[in-house]
């Protein structure tokens, strides 16, 4: 493939989508075509899943969530993202694989390994060539999302606790990988794109 793969990982309210933006800015001003895009969603299909997964009801099985996300996954990466990658885009991707292991994990009914080969079966084994994740202690992204005055989805209203161990399940994972960036999210919004941006270009030569 020619094209780059970059995901954007984080807890809610650590400026993912600003990032995303800028980032996007900045390829498309260097005149590279990107996708921009994002998990769960960024189908037709994956919107009807979204729905289902961020504001059911009731209970969703522990299981049966993962396999959601993990379908919305296969939709996306199969139709838009693997096409676009083989076209020469760069993609930006918001939340991919990662969040599976650190939303679900942390749920601490399945292991990450059984999350983290379900997605992978899903996307045929594709990885992204940079994992940027914006790390943020969860008393601030809270205070973000509060300010914001945004309705929140399922998982965004679970317990400080719950997202304690998915900010501690993403350090995990970059810790064991190359391919992650981890920016202390609690900067200036230019400063966090600056330095990403410093990682791609590198990747881009
Ligand atoms: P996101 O799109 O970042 O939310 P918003 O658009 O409201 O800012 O993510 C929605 C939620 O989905 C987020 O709380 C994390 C969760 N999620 C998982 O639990 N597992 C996954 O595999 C993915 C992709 C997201």
């Amino acid at each position: 493939m020619s094209g780059l793969f970059i995901t954007l990982e984080g807890g809610d309210g650590v400026g993912k989508s600003t990032q995303a933006e800028l980032l996007e800015r900045w390829l498309t001003a260097r005149e590279r075509t990107v996708l921009r895009t994002r998990e769960p969603g960024g189908t037709d299909v994956g919107e009807q899943i979204r729905e289902i997964v961020l504001h059911h009801r009731g209970d969703i099985a522990p299981r049966a969530e993962a396999l959601l996300y993990a379908a919305d996954r296969a939709h996306h990466i199969a139709t838009k993202v693997r096409p676009a990658l083989e076209a020469g885009s760069v993609v930006v991707q918001d939340r991919y694989i990662d969040s599976s292991v650190a939303y679900q994990g942390a749920g601490r009914v399945l292991s990450g390994d059984t999350i983290r080969d379900l997605s992978l079966w899903a996307v045929d084994g594709l990885l992204p060539d940079l994992t940027v994740l914006l790390d943020l202690d969860e008393a601030s992204a809270r205070q973000r999302l509060d300010a914001a005055e945004k309705r929140f989805d399922r998982l965004e209203a679970e317990k400080q606790e719950f997202h304690a161990r998915v900010r501690a399940a993403y350090l995990e994972l970059a810790a064991s990988d190359a391919r992650f960036l981890v920016v202390d999210a609690a900067r200036a919004p230019e400063e966090i794109a600056a330095e990403i941006r410093g990682r791609v270009e590198q990747l881009l030569d």
